[in-house]
């Protein structure tokens, strides 16, 4: 591969859930090659990921989508500038399995080590479409973390609010469970909604002043109406009950984002996490974005879900900013980004 001595190549490592990936991506914008073993199939069996397996399956594939990430981008790692690797939040067996791999290459080849936060990859898979302006509000809706974050510059990250009980995407999930769609649930109901119409009245959660939200009550709702509906003999319309719920999920994102960029001064606002890919939630922004004449983007599709990409690209500017880790680094299952 032609290379130019200024660039900066980052390989990055994610293992925090059940996707195994690496990737290679160059001065943090230009993806060269990516690889994920995605762990769906077996998982899907026990209706949710399974961690024990989740890890065995991390060992299992770690060194082949290494080697085919390598192959792929036509590298060797000693052409690696340095490794970002996802130290957490995340399941601990999963996340040790691409902290000892990452350490190890790190020693052999004596690259730097950059920690990355789960969700600051999440953040930065949007710089691979358009260069972060700040101020910016990041809207962060994944299976572990609902949060409004603004930044002022990189690395920089301020909680305007976030989720008091569950996730949105482990809301969703939990919906299509009852719903009887298999895991994961979120892009099924987004699927099948589109089809559907609002017949189903469900209350739209935590509509207050805060930047807070609040997905508990939704799932029961969805619930407590399904087994309403049951008990009368009445057979649940899926297609409608999965348009009725997106639309106040959505809603209930939309209301608080546009709370926040009312009153914030914010330059640029980006989606972050698996439900970014949620195609009701990206065309109710659109036209927030218009309303509101402000600038939004979004990350690749094939980025929003977890992926290394994500992770090399953050890892780019915490290079940028210095920010390395010994091998005394260890995996957090909890840790808090700001
Ligand atoms: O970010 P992610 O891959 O994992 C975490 O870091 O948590 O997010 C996974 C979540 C799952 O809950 C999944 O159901 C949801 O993202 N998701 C979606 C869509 N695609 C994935 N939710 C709604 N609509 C989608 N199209
Ligand atoms: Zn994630």
């Amino acid at each position: 591969m032609n290379m130019n001595q200024k660039d900066i190549y980052i390989l990055g490592i994610e293992t925090s859930c059940d996707e195994t990936s690496f990737s290679i991506v160059k001065n943090g914008r230009k993806e060269i090659a990516t690889v994920i073993a995605s762990q769906i199939d077996i998982h899907k069996n026990y209706g949710g990921v399974v961690p024990e397996i989740a890890s065995r399956n991390h060992v299992k594939n770690i060194t082949m989508v290494m080697e085919e990430c390598l192959e792929k981008a036509n590298m060797k790692i000693e052409d690696i500038n340095a490794i970002g690797i996802t130290y957490g939040p995340g399941l601990i067996g999963s996340l040790l399995i691409g902290l000892e791999a990452a350490k190890t290459l790190s020693f052999i080849y004596d690259k730097p080590l950059i920690p990355v936060h789960h969700i600051a990859g999440h953040i930065y898979a949007n710089s691979l479409v358009k260069e972060l302006e700040f101020p910016l509000l990041a809207i962060v809706v994944s299976g572990g973390h609902t949060e409004l974050i603004k930044m002022t510059e990189h690395y920089k990250f301020q909680k305007l609010g976030g989720t008091l009980d569950d996730a949105i995407g482990e809301c969703y999930d939990k919906v299509a469970r009852v719903m009887n769609l298999p895991y994961p649930g979120g892009p099924k109901i987004d699927k099948i909604s589109k089809k559907g119409k609002i017949t189903y009245k469900l209350p739209l959660p935590l509509n207050d002043d805060s930047y807070n939200f609040s997905f508990s009550g939704l799932k029961s709702a969805v619930i407590n109406l399904t087994h309403n509906e049951e008990q009368r003999g009445k057979e649940i319309n899926k297609e409608n009950l999965a348009a009725s719920f997106q639309e106040i999920a959505v809603k209930s994102i939309i209301v608080k984002a546009k709370k926040a960029i009312q009153n914030e001064e914010l330059k640029h606002i980006i989606l972050a996490g698996g439900v970014a890919s949620c195609t009701k939630l990206r065309e109710e922004l659109d036209k927030l974005g218009e309303e509101l004449k402000v600038d939004m983007s979004y990350p690749p599709i094939k980025y929003c879900t977890d992926n290394a990409t994500m992770i090399a690209a953050a890892a780019y500017y915490a290079y940028q900013d210095g920010r390395k880790a010994d091998l005394y680094l260890n995996s957090k299952s909890n840790d808090r980004l700001c």
